[in-house]
């Protein structure tokens, strides 16, 4: 369902309008950033919750320093104006959001940083990944790393890479793909980071592992610690534990939190979703939607009902 409206620096334009021209910087070189992330739907508070919209502001202006487009963005005003966009396309239901920044010079050069024009948009969205688990295969493609390509930013680039990875994966019929670091590491997946259970404890690679600095990796990390009372660490993570663990899941704003039942067709445990993730998963599910007291500050009511 297309909505009404998209924004396009802070004014309400069509939807169909808005365009940028096929000689732009964007289009000719892929100088651009994005976020993508969710709002989610009440039913009992009949209300509208954005999850970490704040959080997802601050990154969008972070990957702009690091790709160095110019502009004087302001993270606060920008969630200002995404939530009115949904209040003014009233939008009562599970949602997609993205802002992206284009740089739109004419007939762009390689190294123009501006003028960068910002598109936001919120349109309906269910799940990302409709079965309760994944068959992954590892990449046969490395991950960008810091040294030529940083992951932490989330530059619409950078995606060439997880999406060839991806092609790989569904080529050989499975559903996602993992790619491991240039020195054979467990990096992450094409647009989600990953998790191990290890003899009882939940490990992820850290960020210095060729990673986007998932948001959704830091609500598990935080839900897994203080809700479920879980032993959790950051530390580098090889390729056989994938094969040896208890449990693995991925997790991202589009693909939430999701059990890994094989890699390379090697089952993970008994091949079904295990116990943590399943917990986690459920918190999670809670937590979006304001269900959770400790991450209350996470979710921001679109339309303003009250909250218990
Ligand atoms: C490459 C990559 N890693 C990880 C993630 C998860 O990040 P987040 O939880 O902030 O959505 C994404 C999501 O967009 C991604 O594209």
């Amino acid at each position: 369902m297309k909505p009404t409206y998209l924004l396009r620096n802070g004014e309400l334009t069509p939807y169909d309008d808005a365009r940028i021209h096929v000689l732009s910087t964007a289009t000719k070189y892929g100088v651009g950033v994005f976020e993508g992330f969710r709002a989610y739907w009440s039913e009992p508070d009949q209300e509208l919750y954005a999850f970490r919209i704040a959080d997802h502001m601050r990154r969008l202006v972070d990957s702009m320093k690091v790709v160095e487009i110019e502009g004087e963005l302001d993270p606060e005003v920008l969630t200002g104006q995404l939530l009115d966009l949904i209040r003014a396309n009233e939008l009562r239901q599970d949602l997609h959001m993205r802002a992206q920044v284009f740089v739109e010079a004419d007939d762009g050069k390689p190294d123009d940083v501006g003028p960068a024009s910002v598109y936001m948009a919120a349109i309906p969205m269910s799940r990302y990944f409709t079965r309760a688990g994944l068959d992954v295969q590892i990449s046969s493609w490395a991950r960008i790393s810091d040294t030529s390509m940083p992951p932490r930013v989330k530059s619409i680039a950078n995606y060439q890479n997880g999406r060839l990875a991806l092609l790989e994966a569904k080529r050989n019929g499975y559903d996602a793909a993992l790619l491991m670091t240039g020195d054979g590491r467990v990096s992450e997946g094409a647009g989600y980071n990953v998790f191990v259970v290890r003899h009882g404890r939940l490990c992820t690679p850290p960020v210095t592992e060729s990673i986007l600095e998932g948001i959704t990796r830091d609500s598990v990390l935080t839900l897994a610690a203080e809700e479920l009372g879980l032993d959790v660490e950051q530390r580098p993570i090889d390729r056989s534990e994938l094969y040896s663990a208890e449990e693995v899941f991925v997790c991202g704003s589009a693909a939430e939190v999701v059990a890994v039942l094989s890699v390379d067709r090697k089952p993970v445990a008994d091949g079904k979703p295990g116990a943590i993730t399943a917990g986690l998963q459920d918190l999670y599910q809670r937590a979006v939607r304001g269900q959770v007291a400790q991450a209350h500050d996470w979710v921001v009511p679109v339309y303003g009902t009250a909250r218990g």
